[in-house]
């Protein structure tokens, strides 16, 4: 199997599964609608993919870990649903589509996001699956932890807090682990522990997770500048207009591909002792440095 092969076919199981999770919500309402519109667009699903490729690296199962992965992209969708809104970065499309308070308005768009969240928890607790508690109560710790306030939303009020200001690299530095680099690095942490893997593979997926968190944030904020709406699904420019902090922003455009040139190197670097094993994440990593959207 080639690496589009092995993707596809994981993406094939993270779709299905979400499908299912939303198919299972029983009160259909507005909500409802605009839960699984903004999840089940075309989003590329790299978190999810992460888990499931750092699980079966390590020898585990796929299926143990899809839980997990759904919520994690769950709570990522639910930050893109939020981090839209008029109030934070106010823009109008996500995923090629109008934004989910375009399509349904603000307070519903504010629910789908809660109820995203919520509905991360409920799978993690069982609410759907058979789950192995210890496993559960693992990943949940990992996750909810990371997307917390000493994790993705503290990388999104510093974010917030970085408007309209000069700030220094390591508070950057320090944005960017936590508002996208823990949102990486969950995934693959919960993947070494599906996979029953040692506190080593667990160390590995904290930097790898890291650096390939830094990278992907970096990359996204050159795309904001370099690329195109039709491409990339979401407004360009959209940095400038709120006069965000970002690496080109402080360092310029080379200095920002140079530094995700680096931890793309680092990446690798930190997939070499698992050899062979490690093909499918060798090659996502290279992907994620020359994508364009
Ligand atoms: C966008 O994430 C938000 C960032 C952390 C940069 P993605 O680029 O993974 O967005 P989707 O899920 O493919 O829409
Ligand atoms: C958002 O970063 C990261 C989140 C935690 C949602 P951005 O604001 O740069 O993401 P995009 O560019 O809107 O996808
Ligand atoms: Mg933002
Ligand atoms: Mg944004
Ligand atoms: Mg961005």
């Amino acid at each position: 199997m080639d690496y589009t092969q092995k993707l596809y076919a994981y993406l094939e199981r993270i779709n299905e599964k979400l499908h299912f999770y939303i198919d299972s919500i029983e009160e259909k309402s507005i909500v409802s609608e605009a839960m699984e519109y903004s999840l089940m667009n075309a989003g590329k699903r790299v978190r999810p993919v992460m888990a499931l490729a750092f699980c079966e690296m390590l020898g585990g199962d796929i299926e143990r870990v899809l839980p997990y992965a759904c919520a994690v992209e769950m709570i990522h969708t639910y930050s893109l649903i939020h981090d839209d809104l008029p109030c934070m970065d106010d823009d109008d499309l996500r995923r090629g589509k109008p934004s989910c308070h375009k399509q349904f308005g603000e307070a519903y768009a504010l629910l789908a996001g809660d109820a995203l969240l919520n509905l991360a928890a409920e799978v993690v607790c069982g609410r759907f699956d058979d789950l192995e508690p210890h496993i559960a109560l693992g990943c949940g710790k990992i996750l909810f932890t990371g997307t917390g306030i000493d994790g993705m939303i503290g990388g999104q009020t510093l974010d917030l807090a970085s408007e309209n200001t000069q700030i220094s690299l390591e508070t950057l530095k320090k944005m960017q682990a936590l508002k996208t680099g823990k949102l990486l690095t969950v995934p693959c942490q919960i993947g070494v522990l599906a996979a029953g893997g040692s506190e080593a593979d667990m160390q590995t997926a904290l930097e790898f997770g890291t650096a390939i968190g830094l990278q992907f944030q970096i990359v996204d904020d050159i795309l904001d500048v370099t690329s195109t709406e039709e491409t990339l699904g979401k407004p360009i420019g959209s940095d400038v207009a709120n006069e965000k902090s970002t690496y080109v922003s402080l360092l310029g455009l080379d200095k920002a591909e140079q530094t995700a040139l680096e931890m793309q190197k680092q990446a690798l670097a930190l997939l070499k002792p698992y050899g062979e094993k490690a093909w499918f994440l060798n090659e996502q990593v290279n992907a994620l440095s020359t994508r364009n959207k």
